[in-house]
């Protein structure tokens, strides 16, 4: 084989990240119990991921099934030692004038995705089997979609996922950790809405605070779009460049209980990102100028995590 034949081989397989997004998906976070035994079942279910998603995702012939796991920075080192992710942390809590973005703990996450539910808590329900008392779940949301990709304040969300190259290299780590590369970092945040305060704001002020237009998704135009808009906050620019993320936010909710909510979730290739754009949201930029989204949005959880590639996962197989 010549050196590029090579050097493909060499390069890690990310794990299932850039799949795309789906009509259902399921976001289960865990913390894993103590002692030797749990972390020992924990890798072993790491290691046999890819074969279970293919045995359940097969019995759909679309075969949209995928599931994304990732790693809390308390569990890293006792479940896989040195090295370490150069940039894994646990979430930092932003307090900012009532706002709150809190930081809920979390071993494990598996983001399981596809066109349909039935896939999703088939593969939920055998990761769990698995896992048995070896790790405890502590949150558990079913998303879906509602109709045209809105979420339930009513607004197209996902419009601006980076494609193709730019997004594998907006989320993929490179060089910058090369033991880690092909990996990437994911944070979670639930968010509940109170969507009568949300729905009595004029339609015009709602488009102000997302900074788009409501039913056609056009983005406002600089000139009238204001500084606190949702997407002039989340906007992070470096050494000129737009720095992206990968979102695939979900709607979730309980009409009966009143529950009305948005599944954040972030892929980045650095946590900094986000965590830039959450201060952006919560705290204000310039400070006191927040995300007018939080008036009517209270975030419950808030959890970060390193997705490893497929390849070390795969390896964690061999070596049981
Ligand atoms: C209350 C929860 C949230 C809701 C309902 C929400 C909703 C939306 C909507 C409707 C858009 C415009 C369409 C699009 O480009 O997708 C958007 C854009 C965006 N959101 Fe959020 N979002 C939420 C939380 C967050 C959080 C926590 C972050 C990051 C930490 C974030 C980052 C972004 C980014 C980067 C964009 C694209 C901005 C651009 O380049 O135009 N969002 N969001």
């Amino acid at each position: 084989m010549n050196d590029q034949g090579d050097s493909e081989r060499a390069r890690p397989v990310p794990q299932t990240v850039t799949s795309g997004l789906t009509r259902a998906a399921i976001f289960s976070v865990l913390t894993i119990a103590p002692g030797a035994k749990s972390r020992d079942t924990v890798r072993e279910v790491c290691g046999d991921l890819t074969a279970l998603v293919r045995s359940v995702g097969f019995r759909e012939p679309r075969g949209t099934l995928s599931c994304v796991v990732g790693i809390g920075s308390d569990a890293w080192d006792p479940l896989f030692g040195d090295p370490r992710p150069a940039d894994l942390h646990r979430f930092p809590e932003i307090r900012a004038d009532g706002r709150h973005a809190v930081s809920t703990p979390g071993d494990l996450l598996f983001h399981i995705r596809a066109d349909r539910i039935d896939l999703c808590f088939e593969l939920e329900c055998q990761l769990l089997n698995r896992l048995g008392s070896s790790a405890t779940p502590v949150d558990e949301v079913q998303g879906f979609r509602y109709f045209d990709n809105r979420d339930l304040i009513g607004f197209v969300d996902g419009s601006e996922n980076p494609q193709g190259q730019a997004l594998r290299e907006a989320v993929l780590i490179g060089k910058e950790d090369p033991g880690f590369a092909g990996g990437t970092y994911v944070t979670v945040q639930k968010y509940l809405h109170d969507l009568n305060a949300w729905n009595a704001l004029p339609t015009e002020q709602q488009e102000g605070i997302v900074g788009r237009k409501k039913l056609s998704n056009i983005e406002l135009d600089d000139s009238v779009k204001p500084s606190y808009a949702h997407n002039a906050l989340t906007k992070v620019v470096e050494n000129g460049q737009e720095v992206k993320i990968l979102r695939d936010n979900m709607p979730f909710g309980s009409p009966a209980r009143r529950e009305f909510g948005t599944y954040f979730i972030g892929y980045s290739r650095s946590p900094e990102t986000v965590e830039r754009m959450l201060r952006n949201m919560f705290v204000g930029e310039p400070a006191g100028n927040y995300d007018r989204l939080l008036d009517v949005s209270r975030a419950v959880t808030g959890t970060q995590f390193f997705v490893p590639s497929a390849t070390f996962l795969e390896g964690l197989g061999e070596s049981l």
